[in-house]
């Protein structure tokens, strides 16, 4: 069985997209994807390690899907699991609200008794303000499809390799 689970929304795909890598880096026997649009709570029972990833839509919200899909978060027991957060965004038309969608996600599940891991450094981003950051950290991995397409795959190896490390799978 995949020791995984990762839940995902995305409005036209580039979350989606980026799951699908996740999933690769990880190695596909790992991860069981869960597009937020059909998941329920009781999905992520079964796993220890959870992974959750949403884009930013609107001035600064949650995508769409995932919005939807809060009162099923909300119901989900994360006592004790190891969970890693990514989000989407664009920097350069919404620099104001830069991927605050998983700021808000955050902020959702922290107190939940659950471990958060997968922190990452700012460099490189070129934003004002973005719920996502928490002591010069975003609180997950970022990634910008619309500008810094071409640091994904990098950004996205590294970063798996970090919660690797995390989730003791190494
Ligand atoms: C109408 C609209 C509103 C958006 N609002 C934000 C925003 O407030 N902050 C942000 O960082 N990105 C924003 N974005 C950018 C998306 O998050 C980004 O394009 C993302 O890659 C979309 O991923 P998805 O296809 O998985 O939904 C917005 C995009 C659109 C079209």
């Amino acid at each position: 069985m995949e020791k995984i689970a990762l839940f995902y929304g995305s409005s036209t795909g580039n979350t989606e997209g980026v799951a699908f890598q996740i999933q690769r880096e990880f190695g596909l026997e790992n991860v069981k994807l869960f597009n937020v649009e059909r998941a329920k709570a009781a999905d992520a029972e079964p796993f220890e390690y959870l992974i959750f990833g949403l884009s930013t839509w609107g001035f600064g919200d949650f995508q769409d899907d995932f919005y939807y899909f809060l009162s099923e978060l909300d119901q989900m027991n994360l006592k004790g699991k190891k969970v890693a957060l990514f989000g989407l965004g664009d920097q350069d038309s919404y620099p104001e609200t830069f991927a605050n969608g998983l700021g808000l996600l955050y902020e959702r599940i922290r107190d939940k008794g659950c471990s958060i891991y997968g922190f990452t450094a700012t460099d490189f981003y070129h934003f004002i303000e973005s719920k996502a950051v928490e002591n010069d950290h975003f609180v997950g991995l970022v990634l910008d499809q619309d500008n810094q397409s071409g640091q994904s795959s990098v950004r996205i190896k590294h970063w798996v390799e970090q919660v690797k490390t995390a989730f003791g799978m190494n």
